[in-house]
């Protein structure tokens, strides 16, 4: 994959980048992990439906939160960390674009997370973090999405999640960690000019 292209199309479902994310995606999820499939179309969408609030960067994040969570595929599953998996099987085998690799490899605040299992070093080494609205972006399609795909408030995702995992295990603890982190990139996104819930 080369260069990611930009689109001043409101619609990205007809980009060829983004459809290329979306069969990815599809293509490592949707038979193995039927939810966590759910979950990434419903992302993926979001991403898709906040494009006028980012621009020339609107494609990058469409497919970054298509991919946000192919780490989770049992045929990458590596290190401990799915959004470090993920990342190094966009770069190393799709070859996909750098911004995409890195926006994959930090969603949600992934690093904190990656800390807790000693992975930090190696996660910000290999894909320095993008800062800013495009790190809210992914922020938001992905935390005001539910595991089945479908919008959910912000504090309830985060409330979901701390119930799915075991108190005290990495998962809840790190996401305790970020929840003030993550609903302030909610926030930032819902608090653009031209923002439309959807
Ligand atoms: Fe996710």
């Amino acid at each position: 994959m080369g260069r990611v292209v930009s689109s001043k199309d409101a619609s990205l479902s007809s980009v060829e980048h983004v459809l290329w994310a979306r069969d990815l995606a599809k293509e490592l999820l949707a038979d193995v992990l039927p939810r966590r499939w759910a979950h990434s179309q419903g992302v993926g969408l979001k991403a898709e439906s906040i494009a006028n609030l980012l621009g020339e960067d609107a494609v990058t994040v469409a497919c970054a939160a298509w991919l946000h969570d192919i780490g989770y595929s049992p045929g990458l599953v590596r290190s401990g960390s799915h959004a470090l998996d993920g990342a190094r099987y966009l770069r190393d085998v799709a070859h996909a674009d750098d911004v995409i690799c890195r926006l994959v490899a930090h969603h949600s605040y992934a690093v904190v997370e990656a800390g807790r299992r000693g992975l930090a070093e190696e996660l910000e080494n290999e894909f320095p973090a993008v800062d800013g609205l495009l790190a809210d972006a992914m922020v938001f399609c992905d935390m005001t999405t539910s595991p089945d795909g479908v919008p959910m408030d912000v504090e309830k995702r985060l409330q979901e999640i701390a119930e799915r995992y075991e108190p005290g295990s990495i998962v809840a603890d790190s996401i305790a960690e970020v929840g003030p982190r993550i609903v302030h990139s909610v926030r930032v996104i819902t608090g653009m000019p031209g923002f439309r819930a959807g």
